[in-house]
Parts: structure tokens; C-alpha cells; sequence
């Protein structure tokens, strides 16, 4: 076996340098840790950026793989198999929407939910309805790297390099409404949104901004399109974000589709299938008419591996009340972060939903520091939009974990206030 300082130098030499790794050398996990080659483990609080939803070794996950590796892996989608007739009634009984397509990534099953909602436009247009072909997105989205899904994320970094990038996408600024009003009109044939941003610093959408989106969308027959591939899946404690944005005005009753807002395409991938890929597109049966067999496809995508552990990713939360977990332990996590902001005035901001948190800090150089610093403590997070540090723990977490990731924190803003109160001390030392 090759040792890290090997590994590090064969990938120099061999990769695309695309990814700053840390210096670490992975090779097995239990539960909520995972452990490098010497042996150390590592609370993960990040769960392979909120992939892991079971964490490391659960036995349903391993079970299910080697029973089904000895089954079938891989057959095209030319055929049948038993898995993703059973995952698409899980995934369509819990998110309220009819149809779905599988995919192999997030950015795959946005790019589909883009293509859909053009044919869809098409479709209606067809039909006699006066619609574009106008993307509206928000500021500080993301929506994956393919070209499609690069066009309507955000931030310049990852569009600029590869200009020209997909045309007719204009943004809207964040939660505002009166933008949002400014910016749609019938040329517009979605609203992208994503219910809680994720790299965009783990910020929720106002319930006003997602209502008028709705409103707006429904107006004019453009679509509502949720992205909750970082969101979803149950990791804010509902299988899906939205499902937390009641209709306003509509009884408290959220259980069923009627007491939320509905939209009519969502996409879902990272915690999907417990670490494998798989997503998934998922819309309503009015916008499921927009596409026939031979108009989008995927090798691989929901290929009989990834749906069966998929299914018992979906069962086996059910089973260990994992949605419960995620909003309990959330909270627990949300409210010690929000003691420690009493005591350390560097944290500006608390805020998330169920095991999607953030701690946001005054400094990108601090926010820097602070993941440093927890690796060396051996825990993993990481730091998103610069300043604001990003737990996206596997739903099985306990307060235990906790209360080990905020001493962890405690520590090193302590450390950091009196290292930087030191200077001026010693600088009346020299003086
Ligand atoms: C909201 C959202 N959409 C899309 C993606 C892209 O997913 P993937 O990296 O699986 O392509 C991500 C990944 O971080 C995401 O957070």
C-alpha cells in the first residue's frame, strides 16, 4: 500500500490539480467517525460534504451492498429492475411530487430538471401559452459544475473561467422580493431556488420571498424548482426543505402536500443513496408530459446498486427515527452554538435547520483558522461563502458529538482572542 507522502506525490504528478485535499490518508470509519491510516479517528461533522447520512460502516448499507453486488451492479436502463420502481414510490410518497428520473450526481439531476423545464416551456408554448425561456436563480446559489448548472450558480469563480456559459439565466438577489417582482415576467420559465442555500452559507429563504416565488411561478405557468441536493433527504429534520415553508394562510397541518408550498421540480443526490451516487429529478405529472422516451438518459443513473441501498437508506432512517434525530439534535447543536456566541463575540451569526448548520464568523481568516484548528482536534468541518463555518454532521449524530465539536470550538476562540489581545501587550513590552 502506498504511503501519503507517496500518494500526495503520484497525484501532483497525475491529476487535475482541481481539489486542495488536506494531508490526511483515509481508510476506514464507524458510526460518526472515521479514522486514517495510523489508526486516528476523526469526528465528522461534515459527512463527506452532507453525503453519509448513516456514517461510516452501517451494517444495513454494507449488508445491502454485498447482497445486491452479488445480484446485479449494473444493467443499463434497456431494462427492468426490481429498484427504482420501489425508490421512485418512496421518493414520491415523501416528497408529494409524481415522477422521477434518476441520476448518477447533484449537477446531473439539476441539468435534467433544466432540460425538463425548457421542454416544458416548449410544451406550453405548443399549447398557446405565452412563456420564455428565461431562467431566474438567486444570488449566492449553487447548483453543481456541468455547464448547465454552472450557468445558474452564482458566484463568478465558477463560471468565469469557462465563458461562454449557458445563456438566458439572470439573478435575483437574495430573499428580495421586490427584485424577484422587478425580474419576472413571461419570459421567465422557472424560479431556481434552494429552500435553505448551502455553499451559499447555509441561509434559508424568507416564507414571503417563497410564497411570492410560488405566486409569481403559478401566475404565468413557469415552474417552481427547489434544488435540495444539499437540503433534503431528511437533513433538516423533513424529507424535503420546502416541507418546513407552510402556505400562507393554509391550516397548521403540514403532514400532508396541501399545508406546504409544492414545487412543481425538485432535485435530490448527496445523502440519497448513503455515499453511492444517485439522484434524482422529481416534478409533478402536468410537467412529466413534457418528455418522452429518447429525450434525456443516463448510462448508469439509478442503476441497481445505488437504488437498493437507497431504499434502505430511506428505511433504516425511518426505522432509527432519524428525522427526529436531525431536528433534536440540530436544535441542541444550534442552541450551544448560540452560548458560545455569548462568549466569544467572533461568532456573528447562528443559524440552519435540523443537522444543517451554520456558525458564522467576523473573519474569513479566522473562519480559516477555526477549521484548521478542529483537524487538529481531530474534527472535521469546513468553511463555506469564507466566513461561515459549515456542519453537515450524518443524521445519526448524538448530543454527545456536540458537546465534543463546541469544547473543540471553545478552545480555539479562547485561544484566538488571547493571541490576538497579545500583540498590543507585547508591543508595550518593546515600547
Ligand atoms: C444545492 C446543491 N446543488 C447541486 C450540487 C451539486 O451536486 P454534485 O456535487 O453531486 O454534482 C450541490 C453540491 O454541493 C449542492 O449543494
Amino acid at each position: 500500500m502506498m504511503k501519503l507522502d507517496q500518494i500526495r506525490a503520484a497525484e501532483a504528478r497525475l491529476l487535475l490539480s482541481t481539489y486542495d485535499r488536506n494531508p490526511i490518508l483515509f481508510v476506514g470509519g464507524q458510526g460518526v467517525y472515521i479514522q486514517d491510516e495510523n489508526g486516528t479517528k476523526y469526528l465528522d461533522l461534515l459527512s463527506g460534504i452532507g453525503v453519509n447520512a448513516l456514517g461510516y460502516n452501517h451494517p444495513a448499507i454494507v449488508d445491502t451492498i454485498a447482497r445486491q453486488s452479488r445480484a446485479l451492479i449494473h444493467i443499463s436502463n434497456l431494462y427492468y429492475h426490481e429498484g427504482q420502481a420501489e425508490l421512485a414510490l418512496r421518493l414520491t410518497e415523501r416528497t408529494g411530487l409524481d415522477r422521477v428520473f434518476f441520476s448518477n450526481s447533484g449537477t446531473e439531476a439539476w441539468e435534467g430538471a433544466l432540460k425538463l423545464t425548457r421542454a416544458y416551456a416548449g410544451l406550453k408554448r405548443s399549447e398557446g401559452v405565452n412563456i420564455g425561456t428565461k431562467f431566474l436563480a438567486l444570488d449566492q446559489s449553487f447548483h453543481g459544475r456541468t455547464y448547465g448548472a454552472m450557468s445558474t450558480t452564482y458566484k463568478e469563480k465558477y463560471r468565469e473561467p469557462f465563458a461562454p456559459v449557458v445563456p438566458g439565466v439572470e439573478f435575483v438577489r437574495f430573499n428580495d422580493v421586490a427584485d424577484l417582482r422587478a425580474k419576472f415576467s413571461s419570459e421567465v420559465c422557472a424560479i431556481l431556488v434552494e429552500a435553505i442555500q448551502g455553499e451559499g452559507g447555509i441561509r434559508p429563504l424568507t416564507p414571503e420571498f417563497f410564497a411570492e416565488a410560488r405566486k409569481l411561478a403559478s401566475s404565468t405557468g413557469a415552474l417552481l424548482i427547489v434544488d435540495e441536493i444539499q437540503a433534503g433527504m431528511g437533513r433538516t429534520g423533513k424529507w424535503c426543505a420546502y416541507q418546513h415553508y407552510g402556505i400562507p394562510g393554509a391550516p397548521a397541518d403540514r403532514s400532508s402536500s396541501v399545508g406546504w408550498i409544492k414545487p412543481d421540480v425538485t432535485t435530490l443526490a448527496k445523502p440519497l443513496a448513503g455515499g453511492l451516487p444517485l439522484g434524482a429529478v422529481l416534478c409533478t405529472e402536468e410537467v412529466a408530459r413534457a418528455i418522452h422516451a429518447g429525450m434525456h438518459g443516463s448510462t448508469f443513473g439509478g442503476g441497481p446498486l445505488a437504488c437498493a441501498v437507497a431504499n434502505v437508506v430511506i428505511d433504516t432512517m425511518e426505522k432509527e427515527g432519524l428525522l427526529a434525530n436531525a431536528t433534536a439534535v440540530g436544535d441542541y447543536f444550534q442552541q450551544q452554538l448560540r452560548a458560545l456566541a455569548k462568549r466569544h463575540e467572533c461568532i456573528v451569526d447562528v443559524r440552519g435547520k435540523g443537522l444543517m448548520i451554520a456558525a458564522e464568523l467576523d473573519s474569513a481568516d479566522l473562519a480559516k483558522l477555526a477549521v484548521a484548528e478542529m483537524l487538529k482536534r481531530r474534527i472535521l468541518i469546513n468553511c463555506t461563502s469564507d466566513t461561515v463555518l459549515r456542519f453537515l454532521p450524518p443524521f445519526i449524530l448524538e448530543r454527545a458529538h456536540v458537546d465534543t465539536a463546541i469544547a473543540a470550538l471553545d478552545e480555539i476562540f479562547t485561544a484566538h482572542a488571547a493571541h490576538t489581545a497579545a500583540p498590543s501587550a507585547g508591543g508595550h513590552q518593546h515600547g
